[in-house]
Formats: C-alpha cells, structure tokens, sequence
C-alpha cells in the first residue's frame, strides 16, 4: 500500500503549485494528479455540484489506486471535504487560504485576502475567519475571471494585470501588509503581484504547509514510500495539455482524458 500514488485533484491546472511542493517535500512518493480544466472553474458553482465533481474525481483517483487524497483547490475543501472524509475510507488533505497566519503576523491590522466566490461564501471559512480574524480589517476580493485566464494559458497577459490591480486597489488603500492567496492557481500570479505590491506586502500561500500535512499524515498512517523503486509521476487532464506543460516544464507523462 505504502508505494500506492498520493492522488491530488484540482478544478484545473492550478493545483500543480501544490503537487510541486509535494514532490519537493516527498520526492519518493509517487503522484497522480486529475486536472479538472473542463469544468473549471469551480468558484462560481453552488455547493452541491462542486461537492458532485469533488466525487468524480475522488472516485476516480480511488480506482487508480491511491493511498490519500489532496484535495488541491480551496474551493473544492471548502464545500466539499467534510463529505469526503465521512463517505471515503483514506485520509483526505485539505487546503484553506492561510487566513491565521496573516492576522497573526498583521502590524496594520489589515488584510488581503483573494479568493473564489465557492470560498468566500463557505461555511469553513466564514469560521475559520470569525476565529482568527475577528480583530482585524479583512478585505476580501473574489478572484473574477483569474481561474479562467490561467486556465487560457493567459497567465502573463495585460488583462491579467488590469483585474489584479483593480482588485488590489481597495487593499492597498485599507493598509494591508499581508495578502492571502485562498485559491491553488494564485501561486502563479506571485511574479506578477511583486511587480504590482509594494514592498511591505507579505504574500501568504499554503503550498508548502498542505506538503508537511501530507507528509505527516502519511507517517502516522505508515504509508510512507519506503521503497527503492523509480516512482513515476502521473498527470491527466480532461483540458489543454499545452498549459499544463507551460506551468509544469516540459518532460512530464501528461495524458489526457475524458472524466
Ligand atoms: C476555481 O476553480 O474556481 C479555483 C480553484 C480553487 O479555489 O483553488
């Protein structure tokens, strides 16, 4: 069971920010990543399809074996991974916008955060917000139409940089020195939102902390990869194989496929 892949499912292709934390942490392990691009994005759609698509590809990822589940897309957790966790017997990892560590570290007692619609109106944020966030100003701004570019394969694009700014605009002006990334695909944007950020900004993302869950959830189930074996690293997308090769390098066993 312990060489069985660690499976992780996106609305699309921006999960792979997470999947490349993982592999960096847990080189050993082999992955299979589901890249939903057709029915990205997810954020706009009500509770109970992306819960319904969060099945599809869990059931799928199941099938192929795999010994945990990632839930790479905050929307995704957000609806959807209370069902996942009581429905399916393997450890699901979830991820949600690192909302704590910001209004921890906040010295102007605001902050950023940008995020899909599905996150921001979630029952599990508006908790996790209400714990950690309750002294603080939290200025929150749905990531409109990034997913969709990304998902284009416009990611540097002109258009990108103007929905940034115009979302950045209120943030900047309440002050904030920290901005929350709540969505797998914004990790991508970083280059861009140094160029547009002042310096002060603090860019927060999850990436990195979902791989040392993952991790430590593999150990206490003792499913980590102990063997010699080479590993391989699969990905399937039901979308354009073009864009995933341009976030994740050339070189990868990317198939695609109908789900
Ligand atoms: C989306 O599909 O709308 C974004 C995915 C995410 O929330 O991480």
């Amino acid at each position: 069971m312990s060489n069985n892949p660690i499976g992780i499912f996106d609305s699309g292709v921006g999960g792979t920010s997470i999947w490349k934390e993982i592999h960096h942490l847990l080189p050993n392990e082999n992955t299979i990543y589901l890249a939903d691009s057709a029915n990205a994005p997810y954020g706009p759609k009500g509770s109970e399809k992306i819960k319904e698509l969060s099945i599809k590809n869990t059931e799928l990822l199941l099938k192929k074996g795999c010994k945990i589940i990632v839930v790479a897309c905050n929307t995704a957790t957000t609806n959807a991974i209370d069902y996942l966790r009581e429905t399916y017997n393997v450890p699901f990892i979830g991820i949600e916008p690192a909302i704590k560590p910001a209004a921890l570290q906040t010295k102007t007692n605001a902050v950023g955060i940008l995020a899909t619609k599905g996150t921001l109106s979630s029952e599990l944020f508006s908790k996790t917000s209400g714990k950690f966030a309750s002294n603080i100003k939290v200025i929150e701004r749905e990531g409109k139409g990034i997913v969709e570019l990304i998902e284009s394969g416009k990611l540097y694009s002109d258009a990108m940089k103007a929905i940034l700014l115009e979302y950045l605009q209120p943030m900047l002006k309440a002050n904030i020195d920290h901005l929350v990334l709540g969505c797998t695909h914004y990790p991508y944007l970083i280059p861009i939102l140094l160029e547009l950020l002042p310096n002060h900004v603090t860019i927060i993302d999850s990436g990195a902390a979902v791989a040392r869950q993952t991790k430590t959830v593999l150990e206490k189930n003792s499913l980590l990869n102990l063997s010699a074996e080479t590993i391989n690293l699969k990905f399937y997308t039901n979308g354009s194989i073009d864009v995933m090769y341009s976030l994740l390098g050339k070189g990868f066993d990317v198939k695609h496929l109908n789900f």
